[in-house]
């Protein structure tokens, strides 16, 4: 209830406004944010991989409604695959397909996801198409399953809070297509997604163990300690080596985990989002803890 309340009040113009233009919660963003440039957003790669932690970069921006701002995404995308090839920063990419122009014309969108993709093959780099909402999770799938044929270099995000995906999850393995398995952080209606935590975790681990067992370097992409020691535990129960899957965690999130998780040995990857768009990015972040939102109002009012 608290988190669909907070996503509810996230979306009014008046405190968007409040939040983008307030100095100190521009400073507390910057926890969850690497910064507005790539430059920024490398030199957070750059210290993570000196902790044996690999990146995502995620260039901030969605629900895109005009085709030239699809576009320079597009063309920031490819500037970033370029960055990282240059600067020798162990790091893919994340991408949303409504930053790509989806909202628009789903050809657009198309078109601008292969010119990312064709950058990525000559580098030999992966590109994680994330999960929106449930609006374009049909469109999502079909677009990523269709372009793997072409581009292994591609993957996506699955949500376990949506009763749909244990199927999307038995196809994406057949298929050999790259899962990050998450729990889901959009506001969804209780005919398509659980509502209670309870089944969304549980969900979770089924998920997860069928991806452990028979995907593609699964990503297992959570801050839920209890989840992560299952994963560790079906792992080692079914001969499931380290290198074949990696831990994810969000930038900013847990930094204790990330580091333990890697000091251990195993893969663990930390997603980076950088840009000036970080508004929605952040109320997803405050919508999962509200503690986060409380440190923050308490941090604003202080000033
Ligand atoms: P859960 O919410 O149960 O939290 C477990 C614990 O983690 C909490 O008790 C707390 O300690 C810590 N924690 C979780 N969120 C926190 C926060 N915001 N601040 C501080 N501590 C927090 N979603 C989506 O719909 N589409 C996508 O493409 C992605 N992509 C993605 C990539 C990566 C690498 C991660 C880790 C997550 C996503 N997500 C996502 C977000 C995901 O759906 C989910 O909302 C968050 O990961 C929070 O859920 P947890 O799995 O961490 O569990």
């Amino acid at each position: 209830m608290l988190k669909e309340s907070m996503l509810y009040l996230a979306r009014q113009e008046s405190i968007r406004t409040f939040v983008v233009g307030n100095q100190a919660t521009r400073r507390m963003a910057r926890r969850f944010v690497a910064g507005e440039t790539l430059e920024e957003a490398i030199g957070a790669a750059q210290k993570l991989n000196a902790r044996h932690i690999g990146v995502s970069l995620d260039h901030l921006g969605e629900n895109v409604a005009d085709a030239g701002k699809a576009r320079a995404t597009a063309d920031e995308y490819v500037r970033t695959l370029d960055r990282i090839q240059a600067s020798g920063v162990e790091a893919n990419i994340s991408v949303k397909l409504t930053a790509l122009g989806l909202d628009i014309d789903k050809d657009l969108c198309r078109a601008n996801l292969m010119q990312v993709l064709r950058r990525a093959q000559e580098y030999n780099a992966f590109v994680r198409v994330d999960m929106e909402g449930s609006d374009y999770t049909e469109h999502t799938v079909a677009l990523v399953s269709d372009l793997h044929r072409q581009f292994s270099n591609v993957g996506t995000v699955i949500q376990s809070y949506l009763y749909r995906s244990p199927d999307d999850v038995a196809q994406l393995i057949d298929q050999g297509v790259r899962v990050r398995l998450v729990k889901g952080a959009y506001l969804e209606d209780p005919t398509l997604a659980f509502p209670h935590k309870a089944d969304v975790d549980a969900q979770y681990v089924l998920l997860m163990r069928a991806l452990l067992e028979r995907g593609v370097y699964p990503a297992i992409a959570t801050h839920d300690e209890r989840i992560i020691e299952e994963a560790i535990r079906i792992a080692n129960a079914h001969g499931v080596a380290r290198a074949r899957f990696e831990f994810q965690m969000l930038y900013g999130i847990r930094r204790d985990l990330q580091e333990r998780l890697a000091a251990l040995g195993y893969n663990v990857r930390v997603y980076v989002p950088y840009g000036s768009q970080w508004y929605p990015y952040l109320t997803r972040r405050m919508a999962e803890r509200p503690a986060n939102m409380i440190f923050v109002m308490s941090n604003t009012f202080r000033k």
